[in-house]
């Protein structure tokens, strides 16, 4: 793949004042597409819940042990066993919620494994993901002590595919009866005086696969029952996701839709990654023709939710239901030498814009999208952080988390955009994605990706409907769009202030360049 800007050959290979003046000839000849932006800032309604930018985190790979865990122990500075440095990276991007303990693993967790002394807790293999002994040291009561450092919601998964609709109830009572129980008891015995309150529970995780290879006929009357003993206590109204379909299986969702009765089910879950099932394809050192594709099959997810929409729209036009899309991102070849069933994959700017143009698509559709979690937050697939023993690094996907917080919560602002195309081999995409907010202070957002990685876009973007009179911009962006962070060079990838603008009135011209994701503010 040609680098961007025109720099065809590495300039440590040439002298330097050779190379510098490639690099300005290369600056000068960069090819430019047009393109507007409408942002109607007087005709907002919807809000983009923060939720849209959860996190799932499963026991799986280094995800749990050594990216949140290392004991309280360990020479890594932590508090009650959890990484203090991971806590602090996420909390910078005002993580919302974090769902646990899997995906596949959900479905063979028993929590009792996981409270009282640490040294009586038995052992289990972990079948799905790489057959390793999982010492249950990290449960309920480390996980929900996580949520309270990160400050965010938990979102927990019971055990449908292998467990009893006892077992889910038993641990709901656990976990938020205030008064005098049998569960209730064993909570305080076990260190823990106050329930925790734990609002959104998922009823089981790919019931249709791993989770127990189930019709969705038969899946939906067990949701009923393992719904029915999930009980409400106190003022704590349960938030129950009933496991949702595999990408294009729409006739999950109608079943589910039909089946259920929706005042038992807050929200029906989707899992979608950018992938190819059969050859994956490498994390970085990719060709054009992997990069494209993989952006192809991210747009793709567009057309794909919209199916699961209508679908949702025809039995529940009032949108009562959410559309939970709990899994996503990009899935790749691990990376070479590490244990297949770990999943561990680099991150570049390729990820960083899978997820600044699926956080585009998820607010834009936040009338029914009202929670999703990217897949998974360290150490696996589109991971945000990494760690090495007593190391971290940040990814390009962490910057972009960080980017769109200003989205949170706001009022999701229709936009018209007008694109230039990325074109490969005959095919077609749009290079710009884009989506606008007004927060509570009155200041809009806006998040472009620019996927192009040759061609910078020459923006107007009319503000209409508000007078700003200043504006602020943020800026990812790298030399190529396989650059990415690692433990030798951690901070290759990271925002940058953006200037190549100019506000008159209320029209904002931009220069958006190839291979970038901005984030303006105006006010
Ligand atoms: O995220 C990895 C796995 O992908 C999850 O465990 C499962 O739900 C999905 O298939």
């Amino acid at each position: 793949m040609k680098m961007k800007r025109g720099i065809i050959m590495n300039p440590g290979m040439i002298p330097a004042v050779v190379s510098l003046i490639l690099i300005f000839a290369g600056s000068a000849l960069q090819a430019q597409q047009e393109a507007s932006l409408t942002v109607n800032a007087d005709l907002g309604e919807k809000q983009i819940s923060r939720h849209i930018y959860g996190h799932f985190s499963e026991h799986l790979g280094r995800c749990i042990y050594g990216g949140y865990w290392v004991g309280e122990d360990s020479e890594i500075p932590n508090t009650r066993g959890i990484r203090t440095d991971v806590v602090e990276a996420l909390k910078k991007t005002a993580i919302p919620n974090l769902r646990w303990p899997g995906g596949c693993f959900a479905d063979e967790y028993h929590w009792r494994d996981g409270v009282g002394p640490q040294e009586n807790r038995p052992t289990m293999i972990n079948t799905h993901w790489g057959g390793v002994t999982e010492d249950n040291s990290f449960g309920t009561h480390e996980f929900l002590d996580l949520c309270n450092q990160l400050e965010t919601e938990p979102v927990v998964v019971g055990n449908v595919g292998s467990g009893t609709p006892e077992e889910l109830s038993k641990w709901v009572e656990y976990i938020n009866f205030d008064g005098v129980s049998p569960m209730a008891n064993m909570r305080r015995e076990n260190g823990r005086e106050d329930p925790w309150n734990v609002v959104y529970w998922g009823i089981g995780n790919e019931n249709w696969g791993c989770g127990g290879h189930m019709s969705p006929e038969y899946y939906a009357e067990l949701y009923k029952r393992f719904a029915t003993y999930a009980r409400n206590y106190g003022d704590t109204r349960l938030r129950k996701i009933a496991g949702g379909a595999n990408t294009t299986d729409y006739n999950w969702t109608e079943v589910l839709m039909k089946n259920i009765p929706h005042w038992m089910m807050w929200g029906l879950s989707l899992h979608h990654y950018t992938t190819w099932w059969e050859n994956k394809g490498p994390a970085t050192g990719f060709e054009e023709d992997r990069y494209f594709d993989v952006l192809r099959r991210c747009i793709e997810i567009e057309d794909v939710i919209d199916r699961h929409i209508t679908i949702m729209d025809k039995y529940d036009p009032a949108k009562r239901v959410a559309l939970v899309v709990d899994e996503w991102g990009t899935w790749y070849n691990v990376e070479p030498g590490t244990n297949p069933g770990f999943l561990f994959q680099q991150n570049t700017m390729r990820d960083a814009f899978v997820a600044g143009i699926s956080l585009n698509y998820f607010n834009e559709k936040s009338d029914r999208i009202k929670m999703a979690n990217i897949a998974q937050t360290v150490n696996v697939l589109q991971a945000l952080v990494f760690t090495d023993e007593e190391k971290m690094l940040l990814t390009p996907t962490y910057h972009v988390f960080e980017m769109y917080k200003v989205h949170h919560d706001a009022t999701l602002l229709p936009v018209d955009l007008v694109s230039g195309s990325y074109e490969f081999e005959g095919k077609k995409l749009p290079s710009l994605s884009a989506s606008a907010s007004l927060d509570a202070q009155g200041r809009i957002h806006i998040s472009l990706v620019n996927i192009h990685p040759d061609e910078d876009s020459e923006m107007t973007i009319d503000l209409r409907g508000m007078e700003v009179s200043k504006v602020n911009g943020r800026i990812l962006t790298s030399g190529d769009v396989g650059d990415h962070n690692t433990f030798s060079d951690p901070e290759k990838v990271k925002p940058e202030e953006f200037t190549d603008m100019k506000l008159k009135k209320s029209i904002l011209t931009a220069t958006i360049p190839a291979g970038s994701v901005v984030v303006l503010e105006l006010f």
